[in-house]
Parts: C-alpha cells; sequence; structure tokens
C-alpha cells in the first residue's frame, strides 16, 4: 500500500496542466468519492496496528501534496484568465495629485490684484536685456558698481547684453513706448549673480510700479504705499520711509511696515524693531524721464519696487528663501490660494 501512495505522489508531482477541465478530471481521480486517495483512506482501517502510524503519515503527506498542487493549478489558471481580459475595469483608478498654486504666484497675483483696485494694470518686458534698458536708461553713472560682474550676470559685453537685474527696465521699455498719464505694475523674474543662500538667491521675482502724469506728488506715493501695506498685510498696518538712494530716483526712500507679527511692539522676526523693510521708491529722476522722451517740466512721476519672496516670506513666515525653488511639494501645498 506503501508502494501505492508512492506511485500516486508521483503521479502528482509529474501531472501539469493549463486546461481547466483537465484539472478537474485529475481532482476527480484522486479526491472524489471514488478517487484513489479516498480510497487509500477507506482502506486505513484495515492497515495493521503497527503499520497504522507510518500510513497515516504518508496519508497525510499525499493528501497535503494533491490539495497544493491542485490549488497551485488552479492559481495559474486564474491568472491566465487575467491576462486574457487585460483590463480589469472594477479596479479604482490611481488618484490623480492635485498640484498647488506656488506661494511666489499667490502672492504676486496678490500685489496684482490691491493694485489693480487703484487703477494700475500690468505690463511685461524680457527677461535678456541690453545695458540701456537696464542701467543707462536709468541713470546709472557709467562706473556705478551695479554693473560691475558682481551683481550682474552678462550674456555678451560690447555691446552688453545681460540678464535684467530688475523689472525697471520694463518701466523704461513703457515709458519709451508711450506718453502719460502711464500707470503700469511690472511682476517678473529677475537674475542678480549673488551666493545662494537662506537670505539670497540669484533668480528671484520683483513687482515694481511707475506712475507718471501732471502734478504727481511724494504724498500720492505714501498714500498708494499705505493702501498697498495696508492691503496686503492687514488694516492696522503703518509705513515708515527711510531716505535712502536710486540712480533712477530723487528723492529716494526706503519703506518699512510695522510688524504684523508683534504689532510693531517687538519681536524676534523684527528683531525688536519693530518695523520690516518691504521695498524701494522714490520720484522718477527728471533725467529718466527724459532719458524716455518725456517732458520732465510738464510730469512727474513716483516708481517703487518690491521682492516677491521677500513679501512671501514675511506673510507666511518662511525661514529659507531656497525652499521657493526646490519644488518641494511638501512645502508647497501648504499654501492656499484665494488668487
Ligand atoms: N529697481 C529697484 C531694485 O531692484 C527697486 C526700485 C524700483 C526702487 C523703483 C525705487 C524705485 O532694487
Amino acid at each position: 500500500m506503501l508502494n501505492k501512495i508512492d506511485e500516486i505522489i508521483h503521479e502528482i508531482e509529474s501531472f501539469n496542466s493549463t486546461i481547466a477541465e483537465e484539472i478537474d478530471q485529475f481532482r476527480i481521480k484522486l479526491m472524489s468519492k471514488k478517487g484513489a486517495i479516498t480510497q487509500l483512506f477507506g482502506e486505513f482501517k484495515s492497515v495493521p496496528v503497527e503499520q497504522k502510524k507510518e500510513f497515516g503519515q504518508r496519508l497525510n503527506e499525499l493528501k497535503n501534496k494533491a490539495a497544493d498542487k491542485l490549488a497551485q493549478l488552479s492559481e495559474s489558471i486564474a491568472s491566465k484568465d487575467k491576462e486574457y481580459s487585460g483590463l480589469d475595469l472594477s479596479l479604482p483608478g490611481d488618484p490623480i495629485q492635485l498640484g498647488s498654486r506656488h506661494p511666489v504666484s499667490i502672492i504676486k497675483n496678490e500685489i496684482v490684484d490691491i493694485f489693480a483696485r487703484l487703477g494700475f494694470s500690468i505690463a511685461e518686458g524680457p527677461e535678456i536685456e541690453d545695458d540701456w534698458h537696464n542701467f543707462t536708461a536709468l541713470n546709472f553713472p557709467e562706473e556705478h558698481p551695479a554693473r560691475d560682474m558682481q551683481d550682474t550676470f552678462f550674456i555678451e559685453k560690447k555691446p552688453d547684453v545681460l540678464l535684467r537685474t530688475h523689472t525697471s527696465s520694463v518701466q523704461v521699455r513703457e515709458m519709451k513706448n508711450s506718453q502719460p498719464p502711464i500707470r503700469k505694475i511690472f511682476p517678473g523674474r529677475v537674475f542678480r549673480n549673488e551666493a545662494i543662500s537662506a537670505r539670497a538667491h540669484c533668480i528671484f521675482h520683483q513687482v515694481e510700479g511707475l506712475y507718471i502724469d501732471e502734478n504727481v506728488s511724494f504724498a500720492d506715493l505714501k498714500q498708494t504705499l499705505l493702501y498697498f501695506a495696508q492691503e496686503m498685510f492687514d488694516a492696522e498696518t503703518q509705513i515708515r520711509l527711510r531716505p535712502s538712494f536710486f540712480p533712477f530716483t530723487e528723492p529716494s526712500a526706503e519703506v518699512d511696515v510695522s510688524c504684523m507679527l508683534c504689532g510693531g511692539k517687538g519681536c524676534n522676526v523684527c528683531k525688536y524693531t519693530g518695523w520690516l523693510e518691504i521695498l524701494g521708491c522714490g520720484m522718477v529722476d527728471p533725467n529718466v524721464l527724459e532719458n524716455c522722451g518725456i517732458d520732465s517740466e510738464k510730469y512727474t512721476g513716483f516708481a517703487f519696487g518690491m521682492g516677491i519672496e521677500r513679501i512671501a516670506m514675511l506673510k507666511y513666515g518662511v525661514k529659507d528663501l531656497r525652499l521657493y525653488f526646490e519644488n518641494d511639494v511638501r512645502f508647497l501645498k501648504q499654501f492656499s490660494a484665494a488668487y
């Protein structure tokens, strides 16, 4: 009888089929009521007592082998069936991850929106500029350090072709191409040859603004900037202007806003001064107006410029400028856009 068991084990091991009927036949042959294994179990009672142990073990081994083999065969058929149908339309689809707007875009849109309410419309210009639009027309003296290789990425020398260092170059284009009244803002990417750190980057974004008309005064500039600051931060925000210098504006000022975190009382973000610097501004220098073909006897104007990353850092409490350029979705998806 043990021989019989070996025989069937051998038969199981050498059996192979991918046809469902054949496998079913095989199962019937072994496991059905009259199947070979069932019969052997029937004969168990007539086995002499001293052989029962070994026989029982072998019989169980046989039964397990048969069950494993049949399971394996029917599984290979099932996976073959899947291949056949090719596509399981009942599977859930891969979820599509929704992106989010970049914080720099959110703040840019917000700035554009605030100035749109004051009648400013957008103008854009090229990122690759010549010396005249980026420097000369803006009253930069020939030897001014900002023209130095330190700050500017030159593409060609003599005549100079460069990556614009500010969007004031677009102001020049606007003044050249139209006559006052001009009320425009200039968002865009700018480039400076700076070592990349938490506080500086060689690429960043600016929004500059320009308003030229008859009788535009410094008071108009201050009120415009106060409105901007209160819309951008909160209604309690105050501004402070400190005298400064830009070749293209006279007088010039740097503008601070009262710290929105401590309300001006002093905290570690404002370094206990109560104020945060946000932009540069001034009255357009008459030389610049004349360089661009605008009558400086008749018209006056103001201009201002701010870094978008800086405003976004203050508004969102971002501590490292480099985060804006890494495109890590864990950073980016933290900003929800009303814009
Ligand atoms: N162009 C200046 C800068 O990039 C900003 C500015 C614009 C200052 C207009 C005054 C007036 O730093």
